[in-house]
């Protein structure tokens, strides 16, 4: 597959896979990144990865995608709401990864530190990393994957973003390897 990642921050996911891609873990092509910001540090890992970037605003998105035979499209960190054209012409071929157990602490304003608040807010014994379907519905699509870890002993949102993160970075590229073994 040839890939666009999407982002809008400092890219650790993105970077998980840029490093995935390297070391051959799977076949895709990260073809180039999108970044709704232009001061997406992101966006300077991927450079440093010899990828295109491109900012939203400064391009027109359909057609450099198109440009770029893109056929898969994975959101990586990236923190706004997709337009209809875009969903509609890569309807079931856009993945995100959210750092929660969906259905739970999912939808608007649950995003980057808001999640692991109110995991941690509602006593939760267990918090993960989901990747699922890209939908008009914000976090509604179907799961994917899902991988949990015990936050019990954790004592701050903080701590609970940290040891979330690692699994997401997991998560993600084994969910784009599973995608091209049509496992899912
Ligand atoms: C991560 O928690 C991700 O799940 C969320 O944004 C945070 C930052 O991701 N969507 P990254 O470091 O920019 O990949």
């Amino acid at each position: 597959m040839k890939i666009a990642v999407f982002i809008s921050g400092s890219g650790t996911n993105l970077q998980s896979l840029l490093d995935a891609e390297a070391e051959g873990f799977f076949k895709s092509e990260i073809a180039l990144v999108v970044s709704n910001r232009r001061d997406a540090y992101g966006l300077v890992r991927a450079r440093e990865a010899g990828k295109a970037t491109f900012v939203e605003e400064e391009v027109d998105l359909m057609a450099v995608l198109e440009e770029n035979e893109i056929d898969f499209i994975v959101l990586a960190g990236y923190l706004k709401i997709l337009g209809k054209d875009l969903l509609t012409r890569y309807a079931g071929r856009i993945i995100n990864i959210h750092p929660a157990l969906l259905p739970k602490y999912g939808g608007k304003g649950m995003y980057g530190l808001h999640v692991h608040e109110a995991v941690f807010a509602h006593g939760e014994k267990r918090s993960g990393a989901t990747v699922h379907h890209v939908t008009e519905t914000v976090d509604g699509g179907a799961i994917l994957l899902q991988s949990s870890v015990d936050i019990e002993k954790l004592t701050s949102p903080e701590a609970i973003q940290q040891t979330v993160l690692v699994l997401e970075h997991q998560l993600l590229k084994t969910a784009i390897r599973f995608c091209e073994e049509g496992i899912l």
